[in-house]
Order: structure tokens, then sequence, then C-alpha cells
């Protein structure tokens, strides 16, 4: 999305983009910054058709020979950050839907003045609902929507408005990014080419990347994602992508850990046929990290970032792991592999071990690891664990200026104790049923040891079955924003 603020005085109301002006039920009908000329006939407007007001309804109406749209913005006691969020994706997929290329919109109209949230949340929401997914229909071009190009009309400094709009605009693009990612069909979006795009990202900021090919990933020791990646003819990559917001210090005050299964059947422990269908969402993880870091690459904090991807494929050869196998790991606990579908423990715990060999001073790790955590939370929470408590406080607000929700799940020893049953090593990869994400979690928090760690599963909110006003059917891109906004959090402290 291209935009523009200006100043309320400075805006010229003949100019030729079509005005975009909200209403809401209650309180003033035309509120200030809307055009002299049209406060009037507005307001009349207004008064007539009360219908006009009602939430999330847009209207095409023609005054003194301007074009406006005019947004129903409902009861102004509701308008809330997430109110502001959902009608900028509104606004967004009408003129979208109509074909509105060049809009200026009177932000004190949608009373955008009234916080810093709302405003950034309405430049989302605009900025989400402009994804779409990527098709190989032939014959016709993907992407077709022509973007919208947006001149917002603001009251008080433009340059804290345009910094707070654009860092809304930011975090959208951080999440279509990933969303581009995940909903890429596995036999494109490889562990090689997952690599690139990572190589991409870190060319346009000039940041600093390194991809281990299969032979370093040996040679350092990640033996649990090598366990994995032997079923498959696709060799796996372990990315690591810096971002140095302190240059003058060598320590990692962070680490951003994703899973990035780019293809997941199960091996050996198969799948459903059902089951498989969505499984080239299981670099979800990975996504989320990368959308992350291009926001983290924009916002600039003074904080020294490591994004850590392992990835792989999850499939079957005659050297594919199974049920049974003994595996080492680079944080060097034996693991009994019970399941083989339990794998993206397996290379997380490598990219942890690894987060850890480096000093990250934190660790927070995303992942579409488990079914559990679906039919726990659904697609509306992501669940968690932690062995630190500030931490995960840090993590849950984050969410919450981002419009993510996280709910955290107990830490305690007994379920602790599941994953370190074995009669044949340190760990097992599946202690059952029971609690199945919490077991998950913690089974990759054994290689977190003594540093802060939160772990995030998103098996459940990173894909999506059905259209929301956010999002179109599939990779929702979820946590990208969110690990973006904690990691800006950590500079405060
Ligand atoms: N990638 C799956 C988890 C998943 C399931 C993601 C559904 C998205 C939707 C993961 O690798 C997996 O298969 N986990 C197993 C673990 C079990 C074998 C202990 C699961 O949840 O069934
Ligand atoms: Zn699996
Ligand atoms: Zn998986």
């Amino acid at each position: 999305m291209n935009y523009s603020l200006i100043n309320e005085e400075d805006s010229n109301p003949a100019a030729e983009s079509v005005i975009v002006a909200g209403v809401f039920n209650d309180g003033e009908a035309v509120r200030p910054g809307v055009p002299e000329d049209l406060k009037e006939p507005l307001a009349k407007l207004a008064e007539r058709h009360g219908r006009w007001h009602r939430k999330g309804q847009f209207h095409f109406v023609s005054l003194n020979d301007t074009d406006l749209i005019i947004a129903g913005l409902g009861e102004e006691d509701a308008w809330t950050e997430r109110a502001a969020e959902e009608t900028g994706a509104a606004l967004q997929r009408f003129l979208m839907r109509e074909h509105v290329t060049e809009t200026r919109l009177y932000c004190s109209s949608f009373a955008l003045n009234k916080s810093e949230g709302h405003l950034k949340s309405f430049a989302r929401g605009m900025t989400l609902a402009s994804y779409e997914v990527d098709t190989y229909k032939t014959g016709r071009k993907s992407g077709q929507s022509r973007p919208v190009e947006l001149q917002a009309v603001y009251a008080g400094d433009p340059e804290k408005g345009e910094r707070v709009f654009r860092s809304g605009v930011i975090q959208g693009t951080g999440t279509n990014e990933a969303r581009r990612l995940i909903n890429t069909p596995a036999n494109y979006m490889t562990p090689t080419v997952l690599a690139e795009e990572a190589v991409r990202l870190a060319g346009e900021y000039e940041a600093e990347i390194e991809v281990f090919d299969e032979e370093r990933i040996e040679a350092a020791g990640m033996h649990a994602l090598m366990a994995v990646a032997k079923g498959s003819e696709e060799p796996p990559r372990f990315i690591v992508l810096k971002h140095r917001g302190r240059p003058d210090s060598d320590e990692w005050d962070t680490a951003l850990v994703g899973k990035g299964l780019t293809y997941d059947s199960g091996g050996y422990s198969l799948k459903t046929r059902d089951g498989m269908k969505t499984m080239k969402m299981d670099m979800g993880g990975a996504a989320a990290v990368l959308g992350a870091m291009r926001i983290i690459f924009e916002e600039k904090p003074k904080v020294n970032v490591a994004a850590i991807i392992p990835s792989t494929e999850n499939l079957i050869n005659g050297k594919a792991m199974k049920p049974g196998d003994v595996i080492q790991s680079l944080g060097g606990k034996t693991i009994e592999v019970l399941n083989t579908d339990a794998e993206g423990r397996l290379i997380l715990a490598d990219g942890v071990a690894y987060a850890n060999q480096i000093g990250a001073k934190s660790i927070i790790d995303t992942a579409t690891l488990t079914g559990a955590v679906v039919v726990a939370l659904g697609d509306t929470a992501t669940g968690a664990v932690t062995n630190n408590e500030d931490l995960m406080s840090l993590v849950i607000s984050a969410g919450d200026r981002s419009g993510e929700r996280i709910w955290a799940f107990p830490n305690d020893k007994a379920y602790r104790e599941k994953v370190r049953k074995s009669d044949v090593a340190d760990l097992n990869n599946s202690p059952g049923r029971q609690a199945g994400s919490i077991t998950a979690g913690l089974f990759i928090g054994e290689f977190a040891g003594d540093t802060p760690w939160v772990h995030l599963d998103i098996a459940g909110t990173g894909w999506q079955e059905g259209k929301t006003s956010l999002c179109p059917r599939g990779g929702t891109g979820s946590m990208a924003r969110t690990l973006a906004e904690a990691v800006c959090r950590m500079e405060e402290k």
C-alpha cells in the first residue's frame, strides 16, 4: 500500500482522489476534519439515512461534484483498537472491490487521533486485508488488485502520525510476507527455497546471514535435524539471520527460533490422507520468524536478534528414521523416537540448543507443533509454555498490542517427567495423548536449559480454513508481528 500523511490544514479537497469519511452512530454526525463545504450536506445525509452509520457499511456518495465514501463506524463508545483494525480491513476490501485506487482518508472523522494504537491498528488492518493468495491458474495473473494510493489527512503532528501509520503498515507487511511463504505449495517451498527467501530478505537490509548446508549441519552435530532430514531427497538447511541493533556488542539479546518443516507427511508414523492436505503449513513458525525479521529490520530496535530456522521435509524413504530409533542431538541429550510424526520438537531441539550455544540471553520458539493445541484452543489463540514468567508476560502483552491472542499452559514437574521417561535414552519424543501440547513444548524446553524461554504453538492459529475480515483461507502469518513487537519491547526494558 502506498500512503502518505498530510496535515489537515494543507489538505486540498478539490484534489481528484475519492474522499473517505467515517460517521459514528452517536455524537457528532460529522466530525472535525472533513472539508468545510461537505459538512452540511453530509450532516443532512447522515441524519436522513441513519442506517449509513451502521458499523462496517460503506457507501458511495457524490456531493458538490466530489466523490465520497461514507464509512459507518457504529457506536463511538465501542471504538477500540480492534474496531479500528476491523474497519481498516473492511475499508481496504471495499476499495479493492470497487476498484478505487486513489483515496483521501480523513483520519479525524474515524477518530484515529484517539490514540496511537487506533491509527496503528487501522493501518495494520488495511495492510492485512490487502493480502491475496497467489494462484497458479492459467490465463489469470495472481495478485491482480491494483494497490491503493492512500493520502491520510491527519490532525496533529503529521510526522508522528506518519511514524505510527508506517509501523502499522510494516506489521501488516511482515505478516503478509509470512502468509505468502506458508501458502506457497511445498513443491515450490523446499528448505533450499526457504533459505533463498531468507538470503533475499537479508540482502534487502544488508543483514548478516548464514545458511548451513547438509555437510555443515552434520559437522555441527545437529543430529536431530539430520535424523528427520534423512528421509527426504531434499537437503535440509539451517538458517541463521541476524539483526544487530547494538552493533557494539557481540551478545545476542534474544533468539527467535522457527520450525521450518516445509512438508510433514508424518514419516513412518504416517498421517492420514486428510491430515496431510495442509501440511505445507508446517513451516509456519519459520515464516513467522522471517516476517518478524522484516518488521525488525524496518523498526531497527536496539536489540541484537538471531533468527534461527532449522528446515527440512518429513518424508519416507529407505533411510528415514523409524519408530524406536534412538538419536543424538546438538544439546547432547539422546532421544528415543517413539513417533516419527513428532518431528518438529526434534529439529527445534537443535535450533534451541544452537541458540544456547551462541549465548542467546532469551529464546522464543514458534512452531506448528501439535494437533492437541488445535483441540485445546482452535484457531483463536496460540498456546504457550515457558520457564520464565517475565518473558511470558512480555510476549503475551506484545500479542495483545498486535491483535494476537496467546494462552499460557502450565509447566509442572509432572509434565516434564513424562518427557524424560525412556528405558534407552534421556528423552522420548512422544509421551502420549495427555497434555500433548504441554509435553511437546517442554521437550523443547529441555534444550533451553536455564535460559529464559517461551514456546509458542501456532498449529491452530497458523492456518485458517475459512476467510476472516483480516485474512483469506490459508496461512495466517500468526506471531510474525507479535515476535517483532516482543523484540521491540526488549529495547524499552
Ligand atoms: N505438524 C504437526 C502438528 C500439526 C497438526 C500442525 C495439525 C498443524 C495441524 C506435528 O509435527 C505433529 O504431527 N504432531 C503430532 C505429535 C504427536 C505424534 C505426539 C500430533 O500433534 O499429532
Ligand atoms: Zn509431524
Ligand atoms: Zn510437523
